[in-house]
């Protein structure tokens, strides 16, 4: 438990409660309010409160319409990556922590909100959503430093898996992607296209001015990536909102938002699980 620090005082844990209270507040490890952003220096060491090397996150979304995935009123959730503060990212990272059970892990921590969350809004586009989510927590859960077991102070085994999924569905919630660019007059259609830097000037309204990184399959809408470095914990700590580390691979112009539940006339291929490049 290296990474303890002295017990903060009774003033302190209440300050930290209004600032930084999680929907559900984890036994992870205390960070002090000054603890440095996420990829702001090389030459910090990875702690229970600096994520590295991974230390700038992405909360990705699909907008899967062919098949039509989710409500056609709402993106769905892909994942929360944690990137090495340049686009490159580790995978993979700690086989004893991958598993097969996350819905009797969600299920075995009473999260039963979580659980209904997520079989609406967090879905596979082959219809195995057990698979998709055991997939990202094993890739890219596992990678994240912040929420190691030794960074829990009364840890209980798959807290960790929890605590990233439901961070992963509270900011999904803050970015209504589907809202943002209905605002500004883009809505899903067979017929109007729409330009990228449209696109972007919409997304970036609901990220303190930041365009998320948005990927096209062809000319079809399908990916929004949101970038955030953390201040502190990835599960208690502070996200600031962040310049995309990706440039996106949709054309300028004739960009397609192809309504869902429709698949009238969509050329677009049926996309594949995760394999596929843009699909991670
Ligand atoms: C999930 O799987 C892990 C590893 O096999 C096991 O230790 C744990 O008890 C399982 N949890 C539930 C709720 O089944
Ligand atoms: C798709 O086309 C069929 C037949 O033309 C029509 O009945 C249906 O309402 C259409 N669906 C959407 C979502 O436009
Ligand atoms: C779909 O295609 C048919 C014929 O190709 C056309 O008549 C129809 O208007 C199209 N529907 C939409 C919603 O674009």
């Amino acid at each position: 438990m290296a990474f303890k620090k002295s017990i903060p005082s009774v003033g302190m844990l209440a300050l930290y409660a209004m600032q930084f209270a999680p929907s559900v507040l984890a036994d992870v490890e205390f960070c002090p309010n000054d603890t440095p952003l996420s990829c702001s220096s090389p030459s910090i060491e990875p702690s229970c409160c600096f994520n590295s090397p991974g230390g700038a996150f992405l909360l990705t979304q699909f907008w899967d319409h062919d098949p039509s995935i989710g409500p056609s009123d709402s993106w769905t959730i892909h994942g929360l990556w944690p990137d090495n503060c340049d686009g490159s990212y580790e995978e993979f990272c700690d086989e004893s922590r991958e598993y097969s059970n996350i819905t009797a892990i969600i299920e075995e921590s009473g999260r039963t909100e979580l659980l209904s969350y997520m079989n609406k809004y967090w879905k596979d586009n082959s219809g195995d959503d057990e698979s998709f989510w055991e997939h990202e927590w094993n890739k890219h859960g596992t990678c994240i430093n912040t929420i190691e077991p030794a960074c829990y102070t009364d840890y209980t085994a798959q807290d960790e898996v929890v605590d990233y999924l439901q961070k992963a569905v509270d900011l999904f919630k803050t970015l209504d992607s589907y809202k943002a660019l209905a605002a500004a007059g883009i809505t899903p259609s067979n017929s109007k296209t729409y330009g990228l830097s449209e696109i972007h000037d919409a997304l970036s309204n609901i990220h303190e001015g930041f365009a998320p990184y948005v990927a096209c399959d062809g000319d079809y809408l399908s990916e929004a990536w949101y970038f955030y470095y953390v201040r502190g914990n990835l599960i208690t700590g502070q996200y600031e909102p962040s310049e995309k580390l990706t440039e996106s691979n949709c054309p300028e112009t004739g960009i397609k938002y192809a309504p869902k539940s429709g698949g009238n006339n969509s050329t677009s291929p049926p996309t594949t699980a995760c394999p596929a490049p843009a699909r991670r």
